[in-house]
C-alpha cells in the first residue's frame, strides 16, 4: 500500500526546505516575505486553516499577520482594510479567508485585492492570464497537485485526466493548468459536475481521476480504470467514535479503489497539506519579484 501512496506531507516537506532557505536569501537582501490573512466572522473551520497557515509562515521565517474582524463587518471597511494592505510594502501576499459572510460582496472583494498581491489567484486579471497560458502565480490547490504530479513522475502528456467538480477554486483552474501546452499538462481534459448524467461513464476513462466534489467517498472502485491515478481533493468530515466526535475522508472511498489504482493520495496527508505549502510558495514569489 506505501509504494501506492502520493505522499502530501512528504513533498510539501521538500518543498518546504527550498522555501526556507529562499527565505534567509531574500531576508539577506533586506526583505522579508509578508502574508496577511483576513477573517470575517467566527467560523471554526476557517479559524482552523488560518491558525495553520500562520503557523506555517512563522515556521519559513516570513512575516505572517491575521486580521480578524466580527461577522458583522460591513463591506466598506473591510474593503479599507484591503486598501491599507495594498499599500503596504512590507505585505506581499493578501488571502481574504473564504467563505464571507452573505451581507459582503465576495467578487467585489477579491476584485479589490491587487493583483500583484493576489496569492491565491482569484482577481479576473490573474485567472485571465491563467487561462491564456502565462500565470501570475497558480492558484495553491491545483498548483500542489501539480507539484505532487511532478514530484512522482507521473506523466501527464497525452493521458486522459477527469476533473470531478467545476469550482473555481479547484475544479475550473486544475483544467485550466492541465490542459495547457507545457511539460506538467498536455492532458485530455474532462470536467464532470453535479449536472453530468453519468459521471461514472467518464471517471471509469480517467488515466487521471481528480476528485473535487465535497461527497465523502463518492467514487467507488467500479467507477475507476485499472491503473488510474487518483487525487482526492474532497475533505469531507463523517461522524466517529472519538474524542472529536468525526474523522475526514476524501471524496474517493479510498479503502474501495487501492487495490485497483496506481497511486493515489490519502485523506489526510494528501492535497491538504501542499496546499498551504503553496500560498507559502507564492508569497514568497511575489516577494521576490516585487522588490
Ligand atoms: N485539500 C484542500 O486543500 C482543499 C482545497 C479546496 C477544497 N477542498 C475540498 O474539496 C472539495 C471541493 O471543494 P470546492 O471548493 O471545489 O467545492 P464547491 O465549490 O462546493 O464545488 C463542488 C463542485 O462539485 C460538484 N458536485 C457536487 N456534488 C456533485 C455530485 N454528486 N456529482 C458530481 N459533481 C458534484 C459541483 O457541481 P455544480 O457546479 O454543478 O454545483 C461543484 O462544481 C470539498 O470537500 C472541499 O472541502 C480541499
Amino acid at each position: 500500500m506505501q509504494e501506492k501512496l502520493i505522499d502530501g506531507k512528504l513533498v510539501s516537506a521538500h518543498l518546504r526546505e527550498k522555501l526556507t532557505k529562499e527565505v534567509k536569501e531574500l531576508k539577506a537582501s533586506g526583505i522579508t516575505p509578508g502574508l496577511v490573512v483576513i477573517l470575517v466572522g467566527e467560523d471554526p473551520a476557517s479559524q482552523v486553516y488560518v491558525r495553520n497557515k500562520e503557523r506555517a509562515s512563522r515556521r519559513l521565517g516570513m512575516n505572517s499577520g491575521t486580521i480578524q474582524l466580527p461577522a458583522g463587518t460591513d463591506e466598506r471597511e473591510l474593503l479599507s482594510q484591503i486598501d491599507r494592505l495594498n499599500n503596504d510594502p512590507a505585505c506581499h501576499g493578501i488571502l481574504v479567508q473564504l467563505p464571507l459572510p452573505a451581507h459582503i460582496n465576495e467578487k467585489k472583494v477579491l476584485m479589490h485585492i491587487r493583483p500583484e498581491k493576489d496569492v491565491d489567484c482569484f482577481h479576473p486579471q490573474n485567472v485571465g492570464k491563467l487561462v491564456a497560458g502565462d500565470p501570475y502565480v497558480l492558484p495553491c490547490t491545483p498548483a500542489g497537485i501539480l507539484e505532487m504530479l511532478k514530484f512522482y513522475k507521473i506523466q501527464t502528456a497525452g493521458r486522459h485526466a477527469v476533473i470531478a467538480g467545476r469550482s473555481n477554486i479547484v475544479g475550473k483552474p486544475m483544467a485550466n493548468l492541465l490542459v495547457q501546452k507545457n511539460d506538467t499538462a498536455n492532458c485530455t481534459v474532462t470536467v464532470v459536475h453535479s449536472r453530468t448524467p453519468d459521471i461514472a461513464a467518464f471517471s471509469r476513462s480517467a488515466d487521471i481521476l481528480i476528485a473535487a466534489i465535497g461527497k465523502p467517498r463518492f467514487f467507488k472502485a467500479d467507477m475507476i480504470k485499472e491503473g488510474a491515478v487518483v487525487i482526492d481533493v474532497g475533505i469531507n468530515r463523517i461522524g466517529a467514535d472519538n474524542e472529536k466526535g468525526y474523522r475526514l475522508v476524501g471524496d474517493v472511498d479510498f479503502d474501495d479503489v487501492l487495490p485497483k489504482v496506481s497511486m493515489i493520495t490519502p485523506v489526510p496527508g494528501g492535497v491538504g497539506p501542499m496546499t498551504i505549502t503553496m500560498l507559502l510558495f507564492n508569497t514568497v514569489t511575489v516577494a521576490r519579484h516585487t522588490n
